[in-house]
Order: C-alpha cells, then structure tokens, then sequence
C-alpha cells in the first residue's frame, strides 16, 4: 500500500506505539480488500457498546486502549446497553449498569462523545457530500451514504475505532466513486402509508440484493424518517451499505451510467409484496406487552408524532421510545416528553430494543414499527414481535 510520509511515520512508532499498532492493523485490513492507499476521514462513529454484546474481553480492550491513545477527530458511541440514568426505572441490573458505565468510561478516555445514538446525523455528526468517514453502525452507514453522501464502508466497531485515532481508512469499497453505482432496480408501484410499509420494502428488497445497491423509483415521496427507515431495513435483511431513490438522494443522477440502464436487472414490487412483507415481519398477533419505538433512533418528529397519538390519553401497556439524550432533551424543552410521560409511556436514551438485555425484563410480546428490530427481537430469548405502524401500535396499547 502506498502510504503518504506521515502515514509511514505513524506506522513506524514516531506518534507512538498506539498510533502505530493501529496503522498496522488497517493497513492489513486495507491490503485484504487490495486498497491502494489510507484515505483522510473527518468523522467516525462506532458500534460494539454494549456490554450484552462486547462482554468482558471488549470492555478490557476499551478501557486498555483508552490508557494509551486518543481519537483525533468528531467521534460518537453507537447505542449501550442500559439507559445511563434511568437503568434502575427500566429495571435492569445494577451488575451490567456498572459494566456498561466502565466501558462508556473507557471510550471518553479515547475522546470519544458518549452520546450513544444510531442516528449521530441527527445530533451534529453530519458529514458533508463526497467527506470520507468510518462509520460502523449498519443502519447510520446506510444513511450516511445514501441520504447524505457522504462515503463509508461497513466498519466494524473496532476497526472505525482505530481509524479514529489515526484519522485514516483504507481507500476501498464505497469510498470509490464507481463502486457506488446502482446493481439493480426495484420499481415500486405502492402508495405509502405508513413507516411500516417502508420497512417492509426495505425488508423485501434487502433478501433479493444482500450487499449489492438497490436504486428505487418511486410513487411516493419518502421523508427523511423513511430514508432511516428504508435505510435500517435494507441493513438488516441484507448488508446493504448505500441504496439511492430515483430524484430524491443527492448521487441519484450518477448512480446509472448513461445508456446502461437497460443492462441493470429490474423488480417490480407491488402491493402483495408489500402485504406479504408487513406480514412476515410479525410472529404473533397478541396485544404487544411493551411498545418499543425508535429503531433508529427517533428524530424529534417523530416523538412529536407519538406526543400526538398520546395527548390526553393513558396506556394500558409499556412504551419506550429509544432516542439519543439531545433528541430527549429537545423533546422536554418542546413539551413532548411530558405528554408522553403523562400517558404513562417512557423516552429511552442512551440505549434499544435490540442492545438492551430486553430478555431479561418480564416481556413476552414486543411490538416494533422497525423491520430492524422485528428482525432481531425474536433472536432474543423468547420474545414474540408484532410489526406494524407507530399510529396501530399506540392504538393497540391506549385505554
Ligand atoms: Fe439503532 Fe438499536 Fe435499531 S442500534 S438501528 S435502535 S437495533
């Protein structure tokens, strides 16, 4: 690989043996995908957090690290284990909340913003069209490539880590423009409702692509919460890491060579695929026995959108809604919060469904409007999911 003189020199040990250990390391990983150079990267984010995931061995690799090196640039933790503050409310151990605190502990130590959020784009970590990153989280990097455009590949926790503390990434994958072009096109003929049908689009069109890039032409115009949506669903049945949608995502124009349209396979999706899709997603159809919305993380609108559901009405049932501490805190200062906590119904930082031990708590059915967290509930113990709209499943939980 061709390194550039201060690249060589933090390879050599000049900047210390930190920066050093993790050059090698992505150097090797540039040399398996035959990455010519290290490209620079102006932001990181990065997965392996919680402590039901990464365990003992990764909360001592944190804590070391975080004695020896520093990040160089803007980076934010994917989504922990517990909420922070509230773990006890929410009923989780004290034992895995003090384990969960050593590690966010340790990641501070590297410089690492503790805010704990799928969607970092939402709070400030909002790279610019065309900026190199090392992003792990597979829904943020769907989003960061194709809403955004930001470049990224799928990184592993560790490996955006590292990146972070020598600012570099190997030169592959989608950080190059040709490998961004569209593979396949899925006309969709399906007037959208709701996230949930979304979701199920992303779902489907996910098992048919796996790691190749879907382009979308549309009926409907998608928000950004639906971009989210779509984006997280994709990543979740497939690893699909950019997708665009025909006049809506800012490389559309690019993403099919002129003239070579004709050559791309083309699917058509229509409402039975839709309907089979929603319908797939769900392994029960009991009343959910907690309401766990915010896969990703939700956006202010989208708490404003529950506040609306809930004004002056009580629940029967659990509600989270996971988001970051910001997005908490804006909905407070909005009024949001308390209407939802007067319904009886709960704002979650810091955490999610599917990071969370969720499966040690007294639950049996879950109810989802995120095909991600439909994918991964049931995989957790012996929980049941129901999948549908945020409005359907407030609907089912409200007295
Ligand atoms: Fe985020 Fe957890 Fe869903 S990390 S994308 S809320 S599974």
């Amino acid at each position: 690989m061709l390194l550039t003189k201060y690249e060589e020199d933090m390879y050599n040990g000049e900047y210390g043996e930190a920066k050093a250990e993790c050059m090698e390391i992505l150097v090797s990983l540039g040399k398996i995908y035959d990455a010519e150079r290290m490209i620079p990267i102006t932001s990181a984010q990065v997965s392996g957090v919680s402590y039901k995931t990464i365990g003992d061995a990764g909360l001592d690799f944190v804590v070391d690290l975080g004695t020896k090196a520093d990040v160089c640039l803007e980076t934010m933790l994917n989504p922990a284990g517990v909420d922070i503050e509230y773990w006890k409310e929410l009923g989780f151990s004290k034992e895995f909340a003090d384990k969960q605190v050593d590690i966010i502990n340790g990641y501070e130590s590297l410089g690492v913003m503790s805010t704990c959020t799928c969607t970092p784009y939402l709070i400030g970590n909002t790279p610019m069209l065309n900026e190199h990153v090392a992003w792990s989280e597979s829904s943020a990097v769907c989003y960061v490539n194709s809403v955004i455009g930001a470049r990224t590949n799928r990184e592993g926790g560790p490996s955006a880590l590292l990146a972070a503390i020598v600012g570099r990434t190997p030169y592959y994958g989608n950080h190059i423009k040709e490998n961004r072009l569209a593979d396949m096109i899925f006309s969709v003929d399906y007037d959208f409702t709701n996230e949930a049908e979304v979701g199920a689009l992303g779902y489907h069109v996910g098992q048919i692509v796996n790691d190749k890039i879907p382009y979308f032409m549309v009926n409907s115009k998608l928000s950004r919460n639906n971009l989210k949506t779509l984006g997280a669903a994709l990543a979740s049945s497939g690893a699909v890491s950019i997708y665009h949608v025909d006049n809506l995502t800012p490389e559309y124009k690019d993403a099919i060579v002129e003239g070579e349209e004709d050559t791309l396979e083309k699917v058509c999706i229509d409402n039975d695929v839709i309907t089979e899709s929603i319908e797939s997603l769900s392994t029960t159809d009991s009343v959910p026995d907690l309401v766990c919305l915010g896969c990703p993380h939700a956006s202010i609108s989208e708490i404003q959108e529950v506040a609306k559901l809930l004004y002056n009405k009580k629940l029967k049932k659990d509600l989270w809604i996971c988001t970051s501490k910001a997005i908490k805190s804006i909905s407070k200062q909005c009024g949001y919060l308390d209407i939802i906590e007067s319904a009886g119904g709960k704002i979650v930082s810091d955490t999610c469904m599917v990071v969370a031990p969720v499966e040690d708590l007294d639950y049996e059915v879950l109810g989802v409007n995120s095909a991600k967290a439909a994918t991964y509930v049931p995989n957790l113990g012996d929980l049941d999911v129901v999948y549908d709209s945020v409005e359907n499943l407030i609907n089912m939980i409200v007295e």
